[in-house]
């Protein structure tokens, strides 16, 4: 018998494993955040006294941990095993409910958001990233200009809309509020405050060279005037013999040194010494390289002619 009851709650065990699992797959839609071992007060939603609570389709009974009191239910010393969802009953009938997360906040101390802005301009987004290992669930939201929350995108990052004037002096920072679930029931929170400013990364510059002689032009995205966002330039160039890469001065012609086969270009707001854009990728500049390049193609035209002539005979 006592064998039996034993197996039974074995099972059982399994079995409550098997449901906690399913606790979050995503952020519940109501939920506190508790820290370990603190007391909290769940409210049901109704004037109604006379309600009774759920948790895991178990109804509560009071105990020295648990309080009920009306429409309200204390826990004491939150446990690991007690986050979850609580839901409360009047006449067998659903009422409300309450999630209860466990908040690791205090606990988290190596995580930063990091976040970026190609332009000043509102038109385009902030992109953001947050991450911490054993949490599975994040989001971002804009508090200063009260935005809703965002859920990273197909790339993982956050991509925030903002309200900053581009043209006025920014008088308050941005305040990006970050959100995380973790499957077993865990949360945390972190704030971040920016000036939209500090976080300029401008896109890769755009670069064309003829004969040697190089033109740069802002990234399609970067503000304008240019006169008014003016761009310091860093140009590297590689060897033509050892494929050494180096930093590369161009000449008054704005022509890059001979002896050079590829260069890239990265940018910076000059007036705020921004952060530095990607590296554009190389570009070809040797003229013999793409004489070669031409050299082939018309080689190929050659040989089609040739073949077609054949097919023609
Ligand atoms: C909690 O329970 C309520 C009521 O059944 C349900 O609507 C809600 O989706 C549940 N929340 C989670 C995160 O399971
Ligand atoms: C921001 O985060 C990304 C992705 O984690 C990382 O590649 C990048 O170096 C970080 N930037 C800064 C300035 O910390
Ligand atoms: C900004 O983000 C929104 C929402 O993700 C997106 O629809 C929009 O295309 C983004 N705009 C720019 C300029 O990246
Ligand atoms: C901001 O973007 C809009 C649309 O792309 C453009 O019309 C406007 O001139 C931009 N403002 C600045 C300061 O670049």
């Amino acid at each position: 018998m006592s064998r039996m009851s034993s197996a039974l709650s074995a099972i059982c065990i399994v079995f409550l494993g098997i449901m906690r699992v399913s606790a979050v797959d995503t952020f519940p839609k109501k939920f506190v955040a508790v820290q370990m071992n603190s007391d909290v007060t769940l409210h049901c939603d109704t004037t109604d006294q006379d309600v009774t609570w759920q948790y895991d389709s178990d109804e509560l009974e009071a105990s020295e941990d648990i309080r009920l009191e009306g429409n309200k239910l204390i826990l004491k010393r939150i446990e690991e095993e007690q986050a979850g969802n609580y839901t409360c009953w009047r006449n067998n009938e659903i009422v409300d409910y309450t999630y209860v997360l466990l908040d690791m906040t205090s606990h988290i101390t190596d995580l930063t958001i990091n976040c970026t802005a190609e332009t000043f301009n509102c038109t385009f987004n902030i992109s953001c990233n947050m991450n911490q290992p054993a949490f599975n669930y994040f989001r971002l939201r804009n508090k200063r200009d009260n935005s809703n929350w965002v859920m990273p995108s197909e790339d993982g990052a956050f991509h925030l809309t903002h309200s900053t004037n581009p043209y006025a002096e920014e008088a308050k920072q941005l305040e990006v509020i970050g959100e995380a679930v973790s499957s077993s029931d865990r949360y945390f929170k972190i704030s971040h405050n920016f000036y939209l400013r500090d976080i300029i990364k401008p896109a890769c510059p755009e670069v064309s060279v003829n004969k040697r002689k190089v033109n740069l032009a802002p990234p399609p995205t970067w503000a304008k005037p240019t006169s008014y966002y003016p761009l310091d330039h860093e140009i590297q160039c590689k060897n033509l013999d050892d494929g050494k890469e180096k930093p590369c001065d161009l000449d008054h012609d704005n022509k890059v040194p001979k002896g050079t086969s590829e260069l890239r270009v990265r940018c910076r707001d000059s007036l705020l010494l921004s952060q530095w854009s990607d590296w554009t990728p190389w570009h070809n500049v040797h003229k013999n390289r793409r004489n070669n390049r031409k050299e082939g193609k018309r080689m190929g035209r050659k040989e089609t002619a040739k073949n077609g002539k054949k097919r023609d005979s």
